[in-house]
């Protein structure tokens, strides 16, 4: 067995956080190997060093036999190691084929050509199965989309082994089907491949061996026909997890949110109410006017016409600062864009859209006490990790970036609570958690809008689902009725 890749006794230290305390990884050459482990376990700080964007603070990382020696993305890229960032770095203004071909660009005498750099990115997007337009620009695409331009990005360097870190969380269970073929396409042409990922049915359909990491060490390495789902959770978790979530029949009261005849860029016309006390899923294949809704309902995206009440009052011309005085929390799509301030502390982002509260301020000031308090509550509550306040929201691990959102808004105790993809990026015990809390809040009398790819996610949740195709409501189902089957005829556009 050739091994691809070699990482051994690796440890990373951040000023407050030990993120790799002793990793050891090996990986076979054209293997797809997973790696799984809880929020903050350290995976994507591993595959950044491989990557060489850190240098470790001990250990040895050999690619394909040999030792690296200087930690630079270059390097890494010279030694054969592409990377699919979790969070994208793709530059929004350029077209899919400029980014794809961005720093390698074809020329036409002294200038940039684009037809030959649209060429290739089309020859290579049907190759792979990876269907995108080249001419359009990366910022009006969806972040569906916007994976596949990175992936793509990463093959046209000529990558052999091709690291994806959390590359599904962004996808549709139809885009991560393909993208797993696309997986074995790239096996077969010879790559290795290593997969981050917290979808544990991902793991099974496509690795060959994984490896566990908790806390910042390896828990132990598998090959994946030999471990269940349920093993795997225990192997990271350290403890059994339910996998269900238990909940009461709703019992709805009067509509918070009423949706008549809405219609903006991009939606429309809906009519749908939220009752207080009752989820309502949204089901759909991402670009299908979710976003769009998602922005007209949180003051971002203006009505052409009908409306948008909360609480009565009609809001779909009102901003952002309306809806959130009538009583809006909101889980948003783009935690990267809208969720946080990368550069404010946890602390910080805890207490944002709050902090005017009376008990945030004192004599005009920031009651810093208070503030820490309340965050430090949070902090335990929702587990986010590390248990530190005082840290810079952008260094949190991406899922815990997560869970400080949610930690966020259900502390305001909203009316009306819109949850896009709450478990985007989040490990399974951290899901049951947030689970169990979006229920409680159902519980509590809000009205919970949950918009969400994962079907299982919406079945689990939903007390009634709605399925959007084309700008629009294409049917709905109450839960008891609702299965993936149905919902998925109605999301090809189907009649239920
Ligand atoms: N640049 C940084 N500065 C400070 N701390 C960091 C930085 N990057 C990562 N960390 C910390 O290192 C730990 C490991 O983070 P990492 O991103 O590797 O986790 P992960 O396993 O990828 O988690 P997730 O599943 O949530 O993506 C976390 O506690 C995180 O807060
Ligand atoms: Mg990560």
């Amino acid at each position: 067995m050739n091994l691809a890749i070699e990482m051994t006794g690796i440890e990373k230290r951040f000023p407050r956080v030990v993120a790799n305390a002793g990793v050891n990884l090996t990986v076979a050459e054209g293997e797809i190997h997973a790696i799984v482990g809880e929020n903050g376990a350290g995976k994507s700080t591993l595959m950044k060093i491989l990557y060489g964007l850190y240098a470790p603070d001990a250990g040895t990382v050999k690619v394909f036999g040999k030792e690296m020696t200087r930690f630079s993305p270059a390097a890494s890229i010279a030694a054969g190691i592409g990377m699919v960032h979790q969070h994208f770095m793709l530059v929004p203004t350029l077209t899919v084929a400029e980014n794809v071909v961005l720093g390698m660009e074809p020329r036409l005498g002294p200038w940039f050509d684009a037809v030959q750099a649209e060429r290739e990115v089309a020859e290579l997007s049907t190759r792979l199965g990876l269907a995108v337009d080249p001419r359009a620009r990366v910022e009006t695409l969806p972040v569906g989309i916007q994976q596949r331009v990175e992936i793509l990005k990463v093959l046209a360097r000529g990558a052999r082994i091709l690291v994806l870190d959390e590359p599904t969380a962004v996808l549709t269970p139809a885009e991560t089907e393909e993208l797993i073929a696309t997986l074995g396409k790239m096996k077969a042409e010879g790559r290795t491949i290593v997969l981050i990922t917290h979808k544990l049915k991902e793991v099974k359909a496509a690795s060959d061996r994984l490896t566990v990491l908790r806390r910042g060490a390896t828990a132990g390495t598998a090959v994946t026909a030999d471990v269940t789902e349920e093993k795997i959770a225990e192997m990271m978790v350290g403890r059994a997890v339910a996998m269900r979530v238990e909940k009461k029949t709703s019992r709805p009261g009067d509509p918070v949110l009423s949706v008549k005849g809405l219609q903006a860029a991009g939606v429309g016309p809906v009519t749908f109410d939220v009752r207080a006390g009752e989820i309502v899923g949204v089901a759909g294949v991402e670009g299908n006017g979710q976003s769009e809704l998602l922005e007209c309902l949180s003051g971002l995206r203006a009505a052409r016409a009908g409306g948008a009440s909360l609480g009565g009052v009609d809001l779909s011309r009102s901003g952002p600062a309306a809806w959130f005085r009538a009583g809006l929390g909101v889980i948003p799509e783009d935690r990267q864009k809208r969720g946080l301030v990368g550069e404010f502390t946890v602390a910080e982002n805890l207490v944002l859209g709050r902090h005017r509260e009376a008990r945030f301020v004192r004599r005009g000031f920031v009651a810093a006490g208070e503030r820490e308090a309340e965050a430090a509550a949070l902090v335990r509550r929702h587990d986010v990790r590390p248990a530190e306040t005082g840290v810079e929201a952008g260094s949190l691990s991406g899922g815990n970036q997560q869970k400080a959102i949610v930690a966020r808004e259900l502390a305001r105790k909203p009316r009306l609570l819109v949850a896009a993809h709450p478990t985007r990026g989040v490990d399974i015990g951290a899901i049951e958690a947030i689970h169990k809390a979006i229920v409680s809040e159902r519980d509590r009398g809000a009205a919970v809008l949950l918009v969400s790819s994962e079907l299982s996610e919406i079945l689990a949740l939903a007390d009634r689902v709605l399925v959007m195709f084309r700008g629009q409501v294409a049917g709905e189902l109450k839960a008891a009725d609702a299965t993936e089957k149905k919902i998925g005829v109605l999301m090809a556009g189907g009649k239920a």
